[in-house]
């Protein structure tokens, strides 16, 4: 890892320094930079934190928007939990799988696109639903869901 990302990685830390929770927001910011979070990253930063690496870790696979492999620059996770796959959640998926020639857990090769399955995103009252990065869209169908991908394939 080059000098100043580094720096960088230092700069977020001393900035979430006073936070009730200063990982999470560390671990976000980072994640916002480089996209996942790298090992040697999650490393550096457990060391810099003066936190176990194994807590540092932890936190990063257990909640679904931290990714620790490499994503596509957009990251697609379709709720697959009750209220969602009630009303429709596996056809989007399917919808997704077709027009993106992606499985789950596949990165389209050009590195745009990258498919996920999630949980609950708290936005029920709109299933099915999924998120494109940090954008929620609900009220999915098959057209929708080329309309959106249209956007962001320009
Ligand atoms: S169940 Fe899909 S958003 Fe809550």
């Amino acid at each position: 890892m080059e000098e100043s990302l580094y720096r960088e990685i230092e700069e977020i830390i001393e900035k979430y320094r006073e936070e009730e929770t200063p990982l999470l927001c560390v671990l976000q910011e980072v994640q916002e930079k480089f996209h996942y979070l790298p090992r040697n990253v999650l490393g550096y930063i457990a060391k810099k934190m003066n936190v176990p690496s194994s807590t540092v870790y932890g936190v990063a696979t257990f909640y679904s928007f931290f990714e620790t492999n490499p994503v596509g620059e957009y990251v697609i996770r379709v709720c697959k939990s009750t209220p969602c796959h009630v009303q429709g959640a596996f056809n989007v998926l399917q919808a997704l799988k077709r027009e993106l020639g992606l499985k789950e857990g596949e990165t389209s090769k050009d590195g745009k696109f990258t498919l996920e399955v999630t949980s609950c995103l708290g936005v029920c009252g709109v299933a099915p639903a999924m998120m494109i990065n940090d954008v929620t869209y609900g009220n999915l169908n098959d057209e929708r869901v080329r309309e959106i991908l249209a956007l962001y394939r320009r």
